[in-house]
């Protein structure tokens, strides 16, 4: 098997064709019913009350829909929105550049919300609860406040990784959301939105094929289409037939099961290395060339959640299921 990353860490530049797919409305946003049920409330009650919605904190793993509920929230609520992220805000300064040039009633979102600096963090807190910005000036003994009213606005923060959030900053949102991985009969509705909006058909079968292996994300599901279509454009089909689909996962190297190269990396590292863990995620990540936060981030929730992997004191351990899943004899120490 080659290096083939389906689900890549970071966004790849073809996922820029994500704002053509991305839903602008409630009503087109496909999955997560809760959530979307009580967003619809909290935006209805926020209108008729003339208010800015109050702050909103999403949280999950990559590609499950973060960024899309911000913009659809600002879109829904009529108002601008601001996109920025943790890292590149680095200075109080920088985060006082933003607020004070909101307009009323807008949404300020801010990825990767768990890399904000500790120093920005406090400037948040009075912006969040009062709409106003403390400012130090002058230093020392001439030290003073200066108290700077804001105009009022919604926060949306999204993360991969709410525990590494602190808890001050947490109990500041009105609103926590954790987004969930979406089920198999979601997965076949975003598959079928997405080849009507890119005018290519895509049989009954087929897309039930690729929900089953798009380990519950849209952007998994969204990227899988692409190749898919990529397979059959070049084959000169006009239609995404299911056997096509079996064809090019398989070139792609996307099990049944959706599991992709590293997943079968990381269950080898594992089933291999250390004779089924436990295993520190540390030791694992360097016996199979892959940073940690990766691993955590965007391999081990799936693996965790589908029961190929348990998370124990001592480390990773590997699980009957994936020993089957990987054709290799299970034997247990217990
Ligand atoms: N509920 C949905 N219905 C239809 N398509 C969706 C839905 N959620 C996400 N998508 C699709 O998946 C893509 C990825 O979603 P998005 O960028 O919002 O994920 P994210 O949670 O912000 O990911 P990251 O953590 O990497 O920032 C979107 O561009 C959109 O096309
Ligand atoms: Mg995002």
């Amino acid at each position: 098997m080659k290096d083939e990353r389906i689900i890549s860490p970071t966004k790849l530049a073809e996922d820029d064709s994500e704002l053509t797919l991305r839903p602008q409305t409630l009503s087109q946003y496909i999955g997560q019913t809760k959530i979307k049920e009580n967003l619809e409330v909290f935006i209805k009650a926020a209108k008729m009350r003339n208010e800015a919605l109050d702050h909103c904190l999403f949280y999950g793993p990559p590609g499950l829909g973060k960024t899309t509920l911000a913009n659809i929230i600002a879109n829904e609520m009529g108002v601008e929105i601001r996109h920025t992220s943790g890292p590149s805000i680095e200075r109080g300064g920088d985060l006082a550049a933003i607020l004070t040039t909101l307009t009323p009633g807008s949404v300020l979102f801010i990825d990767e919300i768990h890399r904000l600096p500790k120093s920005v963090e406090e400037i948040l807190y009075p912006a969040m609860e009062d709409f106003v910005l403390d400012i130090v000036v002058g230093k020392d003994s001439t030290a003073r406040t200066i108290r700077i009213d804001l105009p009022p606005f919604t926060l949306v923060g999204a993360t991969t990784r709410a525990g590494d959030l602190s808890a001050p900053l947490r109990d500041r949102f009105g609103v926590i959301s954790q987004l969930e991985y979406y089920n198999i009969k979601d997965l076949r509705k975003i598959i079928i939105r997405t080849s009507s909006i890119y005018q290519f058909p895509i049989e009954e079968e087929a897309a039930l094929e690729l929900a089953k292996r798009s380990r519950g994300t849209p952007r998994v599901a969204n990227r899988l289409f692409r190749r898919v279509r990529d397979f059959a454009q070049v084959k000169g089909y006009s239609i995404i037939t299911l056997e096509l689909c079996k064809l090019a996962l398989n070139q792609m190297n996307v099990d049944e099961a959706g599991l992709d190269y590293t997943d079968h990396k990381y269950l080898r590292g594992i089933i291999e290395r250390y004779n089924g863990g436990p295993v520190g995620v540390e030791a694992l990540a360097a016996s199979i060339g892959e940073e940690v936060q990766t691993l955590e981030d965007v391999y081990e929730p799936y693996l965790l959640q589908e029961g190929y992997i348990k998370r124990t004191p001592r480390g990773r351990v590997a699980t009957e299921k994936a020993y089957r899943h990987l054709n290799i004899e299970y034997y247990s120490l217990f």
